[in-house]
């Protein structure tokens, strides 16, 4: 995104060239950025009584004009992706998944064709059973016939779900259809709920070692609903799981947290900061799934805020450390590019309150190991003003408001 980082990744890629275990199949360098039907529009498919959330042709050109037209494809926002529910209940003759008749009439391949013709990508979904979530056709059985289909259609993100089945069989289902996904020779992101099936269906501790070797992102807990108290929990859980997870995520692998829910008149504007800061931190994917016409000008200016699209999408792709000071006062931690010469990496750091009262953090730079000799200049990431210089051992005392982020990125000087 910004050349000085740009040039940076190239050294650093040179320097450390990614460990071999991991997925290399070249896509979702940085966290995947797009919209996402479920979360707002979830099923969908009963458009008669329930116009205002049908999931159709209409709403998925309507999200690519609006990423086209409004600025949302230039910072980064990139995939379209169609979630459960899009399909008729029954395969045709020859075994192939068809796109729901009345509300995809003219398949997926034109909505796919719509879609590049603007610079932009397209996500689609399954799940591994014999039915999906919603209980759809699933791929069971089916993966060669469903992954030519994808690729046929031009799909480049593919979500898969693991609903209805056994423990054992999520650790072959996602390997196998990794492997019919990759012998279409069409690059797809592919997008794997196999952690969360087994250690919040099944109670088993995820081994991510395959998860990551055979997926591009991972869910690693429940759904996201339209609620605050939702966004508290995820935060929560990323920070419980920080130890276990981080080491996976990177270039190529991404936990994933789920989706924003901004735009859907849930959040406050302070809550909104916080879901967007602490995502950006973690190099989350960025997920919308909202009617793009409710986002609020402040919303846009936020989702739009490339300082703070910079850090989630920092080519190294750390996730922050978190430092919890109580159960509501958060400090994150993430290094980033650029880099004052060969050691001294810029940081980000956002103190999080979740308290319904203002809060105070008192800390200093070293307290974090951020230390470049020469101090920092620090930008207020949400006003974008350089608001002072700052050794490693100067004081922060910042107080930061009900439910809501300070978020400052730091440059070495
Ligand atoms: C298929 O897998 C190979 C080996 O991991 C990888 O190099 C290649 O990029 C993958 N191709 C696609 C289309 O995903
Ligand atoms: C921080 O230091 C730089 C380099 O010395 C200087 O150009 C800049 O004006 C300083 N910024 C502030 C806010 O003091």
């Amino acid at each position: 995104m910004l050349p000085l980082r740009g040039v940076c990744l190239l050294v650093f890629s040179i320097l450390f060239p990614a460990k071999v275990t991991l997925l290399e199949n070249g896509l979702a360098r940085t966290p995947p950025m797009g919209w996402m039907s479920w979360g707002y529009y979830m099923c969908g498919d009963d458009c008669g009584r329930n116009p205002l959330k049908c999931l159709d042709e209409k709403l998925i050109l309507s999200v690519v004009d609006s990423f086209f037209d409004e600025g949302y494809q230039e910072v980064g926002f990139e995939y379209i992706i169609i979630d459960d529910c899009w399909s008729e209940k029954s395969r045709d003759m020859y075994g192939r998944l068809v796109p729901n008749k009345e509300r995809f009439p003219r398949g997926m391949k034109f909505i796919a064709d719509y879609i590049h013709a603007r610079g932009l990508k397209f996500g689609m979904y399954t799940n591994i059973a014999d039915v999906t979530c919603m209980l759809y056709p699933g791929s069971k059985n089916f993966f060669d016939i469903d992954a030519k289909s994808f690729a046929e259609w031009g799909v480049d993100y593919l979500k898969v779900d693991g609903c209805f089945v056994q423990e054992s069989y999520l650790d072959t289902a996602y390997i196998d259809l990794g492997r019919a996904l990759n012998s279409t020779k069409r690059q797809m992101v592919y997008s794997c709920s196999w952690p969360y099936y087994l250690q919040y269906i099944h109670n088993r501790r995820p081994n991510y070692s395959p998860i990551a070797k055979h997926c591009n992102m991972w869910r690693n807990f429940h759904d996201v609903a339209l609620d605050w108290k939702y966004v508290i929990a995820i935060i929560h859980n990323y920070i419980d799981e920080y130890p276990k997870i981080n080491e996976y995520h990177g270039p190529g692998h991404w936990n994933d947290p789920d989706m924003l829910i901004l735009g859907t008149r849930t959040l406050t504007p302070g809550q909104s900061r916080v879901q967007l800061a602490v995502y950006a931190m973690m190099s989350a994917p960025l997920l919308l799934s909202c009617d793009m016409k409710m986002i609020t000008p402040e919303e846009k200016q936020l989702l739009q805020n490339t300082e703070l699209i910079a850090i989630g999408q920092d080519p190294l792709g750390i996730m922050a450390t978190p430092y919890r000071l109580s159960g509501v006062r958060i400090i994150y931690v993430k290094k980033h590019l650029p880099m004052k010469g060969d050691y001294y990496h810029s940081f980000s750091v956002a103190m999080v309150n979740l308290d319904q009262k203002p809060s105070k953090f008192t800390f200093t730079l070293a307290d974090h190991g951020i230390s470049a000799p020469d101090g920092y200049t620090v930008m207020n990431v949400f006003t974008k003003v350089y608001e002072k210089n700052v050794t490693s051992s100067d004081e922060f005392e910042i107080e930061v408001p009900p439910e809501d982020v300070t978020l400052y990125s730091l440059f070495p000087l």
